[in-house]
């Protein structure tokens, strides 16, 4: 057997890293390192691996993941109403899932420390000028300035802050009160109201009102049962920055494992999956759920040998490999990956990230994604598993609570003209929150569908 090479928090220094920004003043960035060293971890490893647990019940179908978020959060929308109503739709949205896919919805925020990007050139040229490309707030500033656009490693601490700040208010609103599912489906109950397209949602949600009312008439009440009044919502964001999360990485005192503290769960993005690369090797040695972005330049070979490097044991709930094949894509590209996953029994929770590729450019300049797009890469995602009797258990999503312009289509019928009026994002469009509910109910439709299948199947078969 080969010797596998000794893992530490900083091996990965020794390994060719891609869009890992250049400091100016390495020295200043050593000593924003050492500060973060000593700054409390944002997660615990006991809530990591309930995490891993919770996702494991994914791997083997008996739950649904629902992950999503900004693209990118930024400082300049630091703000609790935005917080918050990220949150409230993600609540709705995991509602309605609960519902269709009758089974449990593990909710994971692209949130609390999101804030670090892959670009795909190192710099930028507007007229003429050169300066480095923007990488996400936690690196450098948006605006086109050679003073913005260099990165700062005070940077790190102000993500740090903001995470933190951001976890707090998450934690109070899944445990405090505000995630009571009575509450959560009033909210519903308005979107349905409100939509034009709400007559099609309303079956749905007539269904869970009576199931509501039923409880409460058996005493299942948000006084006497926890589960109601209170949700589990855990965080991630693509481990990109490494000597951040290099600082944010401990021993867990109960077990001896290296944890990744800086958020529940990790992902590598598609071009950083290197198998010899650093974000691969620094990902290795942490014991956190991880996610890794699969898209159309990704082969078996080559999937199966890093699900070799960094989930070597096979544990169910280690791996969330998150299909980004574009709608045009998915069904020549997917199957393949998930017949090799499948053939060599690899326990992973595949999960589609319809948003990555789908992005086009409208006619007048903005960076968008059509609904019926990312749509059409959720039913083909759906469509491939159930053709391979493999589970698609999730999905991952480019979402924002606020009535944002920024994908164009859904029942708002948001137009290329209209993309000006509200388009904030500091990276990718995202979708808004009636958007998102929408996908969400369509989701649920057809997994009541895939369900209804497997039953049937089951039922065939016995
Ligand atoms: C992202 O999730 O924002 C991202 C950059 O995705 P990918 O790595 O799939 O391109
Ligand atoms: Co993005």
């Amino acid at each position: 057997m080969a010797l596998i090479a000794k893992w530490s928090p900083e091996s990965w220094r020794s390994k060719p890293a891609q869009q890992l920004p250049v400091y100016p003043d390495p020295a200043a960035l050593q000593a924003v390192e050492h500060r973060l060293r000593r700054h409390p971890p944002l997660v615990f490893a006991g809530e990591a691996r309930r995490l891993t647990a919770a996702l494991g019940r994914v791997a083997s179908g008996k739950a649904f993941l629902l992950q999503g978020g900004d693209c990118a959060e930024s400082f300049a929308e630091f703000h609790p109403d935005n917080i918050r109503d990220t949150f409230r739709v993600l609540l709705q949205m995991a509602v309605v899932l609960t519902y269709g896919a009758a089974l449990p919805v593990v909710k994971v925020g692209r949130l609390a420390g999101q804030f670090a990007k892959p670009r795909s050139s190192p710099t930028e040229t507007q007229a003429g000028v050169e300066l480095p490309a923007y990488r996400g707030d936690m690196v450098n500033g948006m605006e086109f300035t050679p003073a913005a656009r260099t990165p700062d490693p005070e940077r790190l601490v102000q993500a740090y802050s903001q995470s933190a700040a951001t976890l707090n208010l998450l934690r109070a609103f899944a445990q405090g009160g505000y995630a009571d599912l009575h509450q959560v489906h009033r909210w519903n109950l308005g979107f349905v109201a409100r939509s034009p397209q709400g007559e099609r949602y309303r079956e749905i949600a007539d269904r869970l009102s009576e199931t509501l009312d039923f409880m409460e008439a058996c005493g299942l009440t948000s006084e006497t049962t926890p589960q109601i009044r209170e949700t589990d919502f855990f965080t991630s964001h693509e481990a990109l920055l490494l000597p951040f999360e290099e600082a944010m990485t401990r021993v867990d005192s109960t077990t001896g494992d290296w944890y990744a503290v800086s958020a529940h769960m990790l992902w590598i993005g598609d071009r950083t999956r290197q198998p010899g690369g650093a974000h691969v090797e620094f990902l290795r040695g942490v014991k956190n759920p991880i996610g890794m972005k699969c898209g159309p330049s990704l082969e078996a070979d080559e999937l199966l040998k890093l699900l070799d490097i960094l989930n070597p044991e096979n544990i169910a709930g280690r791996m969330t490999l998150i299909a980004r094949m574009g709608a045009d894509k998915v069904h020549a590209k997917l199957p393949a990956l998930v017949r090799a996953v499948a053939r060599e029994g690899r326990n992973v929770v595949w999960s589609c990230d319809p948003m990555h590729g789908n992005t086009i450019k409208s006619a007048n300049g903005y960076k968008t994604r059509p609904f019926d797009r990312v749509l059409e890469e959720v039913r083909g995602f759906f469509a491939v598993h159930q053709a391979e009797g493999s589970y698609g258990g999730g999905v991952h999503l480019e979402l924002t609570g606020q009535d944002v312009t920024e994908c164009i289509g859904g029942a708002q019928a948001i137009t290329e003209e209209k993309l000006s009026d509200r388009y904030h994002t500091h990276c990718d469009p995202r979708l808004n929150a009636s958007q998102s509910l929408e996908l969400a109910f369509l989701v649920a439709e057809a997994l009541k569908r895939e369900r209804g299948e497997l039953k049937r199947r089951a039922g065939a078969a016995s």
